[in-house]
């Protein structure tokens, strides 16, 4: 088969990741797809800065291009990493009108404007992925859609913004304030753009809108999502928290009231106090973690990376694969991966480590 065209939009912390792992090939993307994986161009704002990965893997400078469009109007599929509304929405609609499938990371683009999207993309019979845009590289948009299809969600609650719960975490174990630790996440890569929209709750609430959305069979939108962030969580709140056996943690919450059919849902972001022996109180640092019920599956979580480079660039892959795959054969959409002779070690009780 042809080569499958993959055109980047975006080349931040996770953009770069996401070159990184087509070109540098750390798994063998031909073998998986079933065809070669050709990374077109990356479009960016400014030629003039040099893109490098976190450990030093620099994007070469001819890749970059200014002409987004361009970029778009060649390509099989288009990675939206980028950010933002503008330009991206009209680039994912661009794309999508000429039949490429795209993949993209952008939740505040999809809480605020998901239905257009949703129906650019059925107009034109392609696929539009986003597993990235929730909770980093933790596989929650695909359990929800797929795995729980033939269930009835009735409550989400997740830690999702990997910045806000870095922050409460070093404001309670280093007794850091607020301003510091942001400064920290920013460093590490964690932090939106503008801190804002991590502090202030936005990007958890864009984030509860998906999942409300996924859950509930519905369209909830960024609007509709009550919202409180972490800005008036004091010290002396985080120490007293301690004290009584109890961690902060900001939530995003998604619940059904009343009857599952017939009820009305309630969808929020605010800071909770959590006591110690939850699951979700354990988890630190920038991980996420989403807790879901539902009636036939009874409880479940989610536990992993949720912000940061690669970990949101694993998502991004498996993503382009995943449409690549459905391409490749003609929308049947499954092929499972032969690609790796692995031998079953002979002594296997005898070697296994955790
Ligand atoms: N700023 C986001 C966070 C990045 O801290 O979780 C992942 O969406």
């Amino acid at each position: 088969p042809a080569p499958l065209r993959v055109a980047l939009l975006g080349c931040g912390v996770v953009g770069t990741e996401v070159a990184r792992g087509i070109l540098a090939n750390p798994i063998d993307l031909e073998a998986r797809v079933g065809t070669r994986v050709e990374l077109t161009g990356i479009a960016v704002r400014s030629l003039d800065t040099e893109r490098v990965t976190d450990d030093g893997f620099v994007i070469p400078h001819d890749l970059l291009t200014t002409d987004a469009e361009a970029l778009v109007d060649g390509a099989d599929v288009v990675v939206e990493v980028m950010g933002g509304i503008e330009p991206a929405r009209t680039l994912i609609v661009r794309a999508l009108g000429a039949g490429a499938a795209v993949v993209t990371a952008n939740k505040a683009l999809l809480a605020e404007r998901g239905p257009e999207l949703f129906e650019a993309a059925d107009a034109a019979g392609v696929d539009l992925l986003y597993e990235a845009a929730v909770a980093g590289a933790i596989p929650i948009v695909r359990p929800i859609r797929e795995s729980l299809a033939g269930d009835h969600v009735r409550r989400v609650l997740g830690i999702v913004n990997g910045t806000t719960n870095y922050v409460l975490d070093k404001m309670a174990t280093e007794g850091l304030d607020l301003d510091q630790a942001v400064k920290e996440a920013q460093a590490l890569g964690y932090a939106e753009a503008d801190p804002t929209a991590d502090v202030d709750g936005f990007d958890a609430a864009a984030k509860a809108a998906i999942l409300a959305s996924l859950a509930f069979h519905t369209r909830v939108a960024l609007k509709d999502v009550a919202r409180e962030g972490i800005r008036g969580v004091s010290a002396a709140d985080v120490a007293w928290a301690r004290r009584t056996g109890h961690v902060i943690k900001l939530l995003a919450v998604a619940e059904v009231i009343g009857p599952v059919d017939d009820g009305e849902i309630s969808v929020r972001v605010h800071p909770a106090l959590v006591p110690d022996s939850h699951p979700l109180a354990a988890v630190r640092g920038a991980f996420n973690a989403v807790f879901v019920e539902a009636d036939g599956a009874g409880p479940l979580m989610f536990y992993g990376q949720g912000a940061g480079g690669r970990p949101t660039a694993s998502a991004v892959l498996g993503d382009v694969v995943s449409v690549a795959r459905r391409r490749l054969t003609g929308g049947k959409g499954l092929r499972e991966s032969k690609d790796q002779a692995f031998p079953v070690l002979p002594s296997q009780a005898a070697v296994t480590r955790y």
